[in-house]
C-alpha cells in the first residue's frame, strides 16, 4: 500500500476499527444470517414520513435552510418536548443536526481540546470515546457496577472522583447502549448539581428516551431527562436523534438541546461542518414528530414483546446472567467464563450464522458480555434464540 502524503494527528491514526465492525466484515454478505449486532430494527421508515419528504422534495423544498433548521421543525420539536416532560422548552434552544452522531461531534469540538478529558460512563456506545479521541481530549471511563442480577448501577462517588480540573464534560446515555442502564432522577439530580458546581458540561445523549418499558405502570411516555430538572441556562446539552423512535437511521437526522447562550456558537460550528440538515428531510422529521405518536408507541411496544421473549428464553439458560431489559433495546448478557467477547461473537457466526456484537467494543465494564439488538419481530428473535441456545449452553 501506498505511504500517505503526510503524516496522521496521532489521535486519528491512533483510531481502532470498531470491534462491531470487525464481526460485522466476517459475516458481510453470508446466506441466512440473522444480525442482531446493529443499534437498528428490521422495519423500513413507514410510508407516511417517507411520502413527506418525496413531497418536500418535488415542492423544491431543496435548498439550503437556516443553519439550525426550518422554523417550523424547531417549533415542533420544542413543542414536542414541552409537551412530553410537562416544561417549557423554547424553540430558539433546538437545533436540527445531521444524525445524533453529528452532534456529538460538534458539541465536543466546541468544548474538547488537547489534555482535556470527559467523563464518559461506560459501557457505552464505542462511537463516543473515538469522537472524544478525534475532538484531541481523553476518556476518563467510570464504568457501572454490574449487579448480581445482571442490572448495573451507577456508583456517583467513583463519578465524582473521576473529575478533575481538566474536566470539560461528563456524558451519559440514558437509556444506555448497549446496557438499557437507566438513570434516576435523583441521580440526575446529584449529577447536574455536580456540573454546575464545577462549571462543567453535561452531555446528556437521550436518543432512546423514548424506549422504557415500564410506561403501562408508571405512565411515563419517556425516561427521565435532564430537562425536566434544569434551567435554560445550565450547563447541558441534550442529544436527540430521529433514528431509533421514527425508524430512521439511514435519513441522518437528529437535534440537540442547549442553552440559549449557547446556540450561536454551535450555529457556527454547524456552518462548517455540515451547513444545516437537508431541506426535504426536515419536512419528513416534521410529519414524524407531529404524526408519529401512534408509530412510536408500536414501535417500543414491539420491542418489549421482543425484550420480554429474549429475557423468558436467556435467563433459563444456566450459563447466561441477563437482567430483564427496562430501556434501549439491547439485550446486554454475561457469559459464564467469557474473558473474549471478540472471539466469541466471531464464533457465534461461524456456528450459527447469528451476528452479536462483542461486549468489549464498549469500553470499561463491557468485556464478558454479549450484545443483542432486539428490537425485530418476535419470528426473527425466535429462529436466532434457537440457533443460540446450544452454543450459549456449552461450556467455553
Ligand atoms: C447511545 C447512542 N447515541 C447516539 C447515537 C446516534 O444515533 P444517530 O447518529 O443515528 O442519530 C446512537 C446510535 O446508535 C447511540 O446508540
Amino acid at each position: 500500500m501506498n505511504e500517505l502524503p503526510a503524516p496522521l494527528r496521532p489521535e486519528i491514526a491512533s483510531l481502532e476499527t470498531s470491534r462491531i465492525q470487525q464481526v460485522f466484515d466476517l459475516g458481510f454478505g453470508r446466506k441466512d444470517l440473522i444480525a442482531l449486532w446493529v443499534g437498528e430494527g428490521d422495519q423500513p421508515t413507514p410510508a407516511f414520513i417517507c411520502d413527506a419528504a418525496s413531497d418536500a422534495m418535488k415542492a423544491g423544498k431543496t435548498f439550503y435552510t437556516h443553519k439550525h433548521g426550518i422554523p417550523e421543525l424547531r417549533e415542533a420539536i420544542a413543542a414536542y418536548t414541552s409537551e412530553l416532560y410537562d416544561i417549557d422548552c423554547a424553540a430558539e434552544r433546538v437545533s436540527l443536526t445531521c444524525s445524533g452522531m453529528s452532534g456529538i461531534m460538534m458539541v465536543l469540538q466546541a468544548m474538547v481540546g488537547a489534555g482535556d478529558n470527559v467523563v464518559v460512563v461506560t459501557p457505552v456506545w464505542p462511537n463516543i470515546m473515538s469522537a472524544i479521541q478525534i475532538a484531541g481530549g481523553v476518556v476518563r471511563a467510570v464504568q457501572l457496577d454490574g449487579l448480581p442480577d445482571g442490572g448495573f448501577k451507577l456508583d456517583l462517588d467513583r463519578l465524582a472522583g473521576a473529575l478533575d480540573e481538566r474536566t470539560r464534560a461528563i456524558f451519559i446515555a440514558s437509556p444506555g447502549n448497549p446496557t438499557g442502564w437507566i438513570m434516576s432522577r435523583e441521580e440526575q439530580h446529584t449529577v447536574l448539581e455536580m456540573c454546575r458546581d464545577k462549571g462543567i458540561w453535561m452531555i446528556a445523549d437521550e436518543v432512546y428516551a423514548r424506549f422504557i418499558f415500564d410506561g403501562q405502570e408508571t405512565g411515563r411516555r419517556a425516561a427521565p431527562s435532564f430537562l425536566e430538572i434544569s434551567e435554560p441556562e445550565d450547563p447541558l446539552i441534550v442529544v436527540n436523534s430521529f433514528s431509533k423512535a421514527w425508524a430512521m437511521t439511514g435519513w441522518r437526522m437528529g437535534w440537540l438541546i442547549t442553552p440559549p447562550s449557547f446556540i450561536e456558537t454551535l450555529g457556527r460550528l454547524i456552518e462548517f461542518n455540515t451547513s444545516g440538515a437537508p431541506h426535504f428531510q426536515q419536512y419528513a422529521c416534521l410529519t414524524a414528530i407531529r404524526d408519529g405518536e401512534d408509530y412510536v408507541h408500536e414501535t417500543v411496544e414491539r420491542c418489549r414483546r421482543g425484550g420480554e421473549l429474549v429475557f423468558q428464553r436467556l435467563s433459563a439458560l444456566p450459563r447466561v446472567r441477563i437482567a430483564r431489559p427496562m430501556g434501549a433495546f439491547y439485550a446486554f448478557f454475561g457469559v459464564e467464563g467469557l474473558s473474549d467477547s471478540l472471539a466469541y461473537a466471531k464464533q457465534i457466526l461461524e456456528e450459527t450464522n447469528i451476528g452479536l456484537a462483542p461486549g468489549s467494543a464498549f469500553g470499561p465494564g463491557g468485556e464478558g458480555h454479549m450484545r443483542l439488538c432486539f428490537a425485530s419481530s418476535t419470528a426473527r428473535l425466535s429462529e436466532a434464540l434457537d440457533r443460540l441456545e446450544p452454543i450459549l449452553s456449552k461450556p467455553l
